[in-house]
């Protein structure tokens, strides 16, 4: 469907549904500065994940893997939301927007006012220690010596869900509970290939919600999971999406 009038349906079916969830991936973050994982420029690209991002190599040469964190987190640092997230911030103030579902790691979504976001893969706002479990605040602390080690000498890594990790259980519980309640879901800047993320989509749309795409290009559920995709930048369809929402409300 051509972007005038795919941001105008979206816009219609908003205005009408009664719970709406957002799933966002590392595209919603791009216009902010930070890379995606996949594809080409992406960090995986840079950075093989097994060798860089998987616990168990995490655990046997955690300076290696902190060379590709403290990159990560300096990015993440400088990064402010983009019209994108303000867009989603703005849907949930005027109460069309239940819950923000993330595989991303980077805080932006609450730094630009949601206020009930669910951190799928955790958040790099602080460390935790792989030996106690004490977290620390990634601002209170000082990264000049890598790896950074907890006051029990353990190992910290940021508080995210690295390859071979399970997905936080509430996060997981609550996630599929809001995948399973709401009448549609808005998939934004994924490539909804990684589980059990995407799995998300498939309860959504198995309980009877419409599933709208904001991404520039195609994923493999275009179409099949999703019911249409709208072709574009999040930063520049969400806003007009959310401009047309507010045109039909004050109608
Ligand atoms: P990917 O890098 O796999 O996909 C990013 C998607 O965003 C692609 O489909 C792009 O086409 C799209 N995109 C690019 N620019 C965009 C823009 N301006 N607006 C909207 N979309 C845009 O990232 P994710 O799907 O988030 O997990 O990756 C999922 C998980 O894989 C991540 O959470 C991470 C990674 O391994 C862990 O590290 C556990």
């Amino acid at each position: 469907m051509a972007g005038e009038e795919a941001i105008k349906l979206a816009a219609r079916i908003i205005a009408k549904a009664k719970r709406i969830i957002a799933f966002t991936g590392a595209g919603i973050s791009v216009e902010s500065g930070i890379a995606p994982f996949r594809g080409k420029g992406g960090l995986w690209e840079k950075y093989n994940p097994e060798e860089y991002a998987h616990i168990n190599t995490f655990r046997e040469n955690p300076e290696k893997s902190w060379i590709m964190l403290t990159e990560m987190l300096e990015l993440i640092k400088k990064a402010k939301p983009n019209p994108a997230h303000l867009a989603l911030a703005k849907l949930e103030k005027i109460g069309k927007l239940r819950c923000i579902i993330t595989q991303n790691i980077d805080n932006l979504h609450q730094k630009a006012g949601n206020t009930s976001v669910i951190d799928f893969h955790g958040n790099t706002s602080s460390l935790v220690c792989l030996e106690c479990s004490r977290k620390y605040k990634l601002d209170d602390f000082s990264l000049e010596k890598i790896p950074p080690r907890c006051e029990c000498m353990g190992l910290l890594k940021p508080d995210v869900v690295f390859f071979g990790e399970p997905i936080p259980v509430e996060a997981l519980y609550r996630s599929q509970e809001e995948a399973s309640k709401c009448d549609l879901m808005l998939v934004i800047g994924t490539s909804a290939v990684v589980q059990p993320a995407a799995s998300l989509l498939g309860i959504a749309k198995r309980a009877g919600a419409t599933v709208i795409e904001i991404n520039p290009e195609p994923t493999p559920i275009t179409g099949i999971v999703s019911d249409f995709i709208i072709e574009g930048k999040a930063g520049e369809v969400l806003p007009r999406i959310v401009e047309e929402v507010e045109k039909i409300r004050i109608r």
